[in-house]
Parts: structure tokens; sequence; C-alpha cells
């Protein structure tokens, strides 16, 4: 290897141990991971029961656009739970390993009290991480921590590892690791995106997403 080689090297592990070093420094949380096909088979739109996929989602220029009423139907016939459009990544669940989920977000002015992503199956409860749009454009775990705040119409880029082996959960926004929060239990998990009412759901609520990718720690 030439001398030119180890001075790239060198600088390149100095960058990465300054990124390690400083937390509120960007880094690129998909360092370490295997990025893993996807393909339109990979995504299963979930959307009121009663209409057409192309009621309440748009695949354009590489953006898939979701959109629910708060009125609508929920997914199927007498389920008790709230309306949604969300894409559900299928081929990738998974009961163990380190997993990441990424894709860049966008949510328009106006769409509140509602979950944006999902990292579903836990115990009790269903889900391992719920990402909600609260008031004012903030972005929240479940009801409880504040993650980033005005975040209305402009988009962001999420990172989200799982490590089911341990039973920990990481949420990076545009790099910056924001939130850290122990596992859920559950044996069978995956990840979601779109626009999923809670109770006090705005009137109508949509998120768009880009460059979703699924990563697997390598080793
Ligand atoms: C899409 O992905 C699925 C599951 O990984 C695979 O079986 C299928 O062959 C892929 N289709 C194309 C067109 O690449
Ligand atoms: C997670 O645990 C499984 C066994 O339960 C093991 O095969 C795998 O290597 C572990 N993965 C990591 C990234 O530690
Ligand atoms: C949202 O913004 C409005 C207007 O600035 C403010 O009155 C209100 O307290 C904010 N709500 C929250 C939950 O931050
Ligand atoms: C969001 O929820 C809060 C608290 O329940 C409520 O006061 C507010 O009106 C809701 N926002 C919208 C836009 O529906």
């Amino acid at each position: 290897m030439g001398i030119l080689n180890h001075i790239a090297l060198i600088s390149a592990a100095f960058v990465i141990l300054q990124t390690r070093w400083s937390s509120s420094w960007p880094m690129d949380p998909t360092l370490g991971f295997l990025r893993l096909p996807l393909n339109k088979s990979n995504f299963h739109v979930q959307k009121p029961y009663d209409l057409q996929e192309s009621e309440r989602y748009s695949f354009k220029h590489g953006v898939h656009k979701m959109w629910v009423y708060f009125t609508d139907k929920p997914l199927y016939r007498n389920s008790p739970t709230h309306p949604r459009t969300e894409i559900r990544i299928t081929g990738y669940d998974y009961s163990s390993g380190v997993w990441q989920f990424e894709g860049y977000g966008y949510v328009p002015c106006g769409t509140a009290n509602v979950t944006i992503m999902q990292v579903f199956g836990g115990s009790p409860h269903a889900t391992t991480f719920m990402l909600r749009v609260g008031q004012n454009g903030t972005l929240t775990y479940y009801r409880s921590a504040v993650l980033a705040s005005n975040m209305y119409d402009r988009w962001f880029r999420l990172n989200v590892i799982h490590d089911a082996n341990a039973s920990h959960l990481k949420v990076y926004i545009d790099g910056v690791l924001k939130f850290e929060a122990p596992g859920r239990g559950g044996t069978s998990h995956y990840f979601k995106c779109g626009v999923y009412s809670q109770p006090d759901g705005s009137y109508y609520m949509e998120s768009r997403w880009k460059g979703i990718k699924v990563l697997k720690k390598c080793g």
C-alpha cells in the first residue's frame, strides 16, 4: 500500500473517531451495516379497507406520499384501530440481530398527533418504537420525549437502529443521535412508515418518504 493510501486511511479513521467523540456531530449511522435489497414487492401499502390504494397513496419521482383523514375507515373491516396509510416493509421480519431503517421523511404543516414511523412488535405493547408528530411540528418518542422541533415542511433523514439482541433502540435525525431507549420486548419485528392516526389526530394527515433502506449489522 502506498503512502498516500496510508494517509487517506489515517484521516478517514480520524474523521470516524472525531464523529464518535462528539455526539452532536452528524455522522453516518449506516456505517458497519449492510444494505439489503428492496423492491416493490417489499412495500405493502395498508390503507382504509374501503378505498383504492391510489386514493391514499402515490409514488412519484421516488417519493412515497401517504395521506389519510381522521374520519377514514381502518385497514380491516371491524378493526378497532385508527385509520392509517402506511408502508409495511415485508420480507425482513426479524427476531434477532441489529436492524436499521433509514428514510428521508417530510411532514406538511397541519399534520399533528399522528405516528409516522414504527418498529412493530413488542410485548405486552404492540410496538417497540413509534415516531409521532406532535403539536407544532415536533417529533416525539410516543407521547413523551421530544426528539426534534419545527420539523414541518422540510425533509429530514431518519435512522432507527433496533438491536433486538441487546433490546436497545437508537434514533438519529439528520445524522445526529437524538434518543436511546430500551427495547419493548416482542419476538417478531418489522418497519413501517406513513401516517397512522392517534385519538387526537388532525383531520388531514400526510407524510412523504424517499430513500427507504433496510440495513442489517454486519457480522
Ligand atoms: C424483489 O424482491 C423479492 C424478495 O427479495 C425477490 O424475490 C424478487 O425476485 C425481486 N424482484 C425483482 C424484480 O427484482
Ligand atoms: C444476535 O443473536 C443471534 C443468536 O440469538 C446471533 O446468531 C447473532 O450473531 C447475534 N447478532 C449480533 C449482531 O450480535
Ligand atoms: C404551539 O405553538 C403555539 C403558537 O406559537 C403555542 O401557543 C403553543 O403553546 C405551542 N404548543 C406546543 C405544544 O408547543
Ligand atoms: C393534538 O393533540 C392535542 C392534545 O390532545 C390537541 O390539543 C390538539 O388540538 C391536537 N392537534 C390537532 C392539530 O388536532
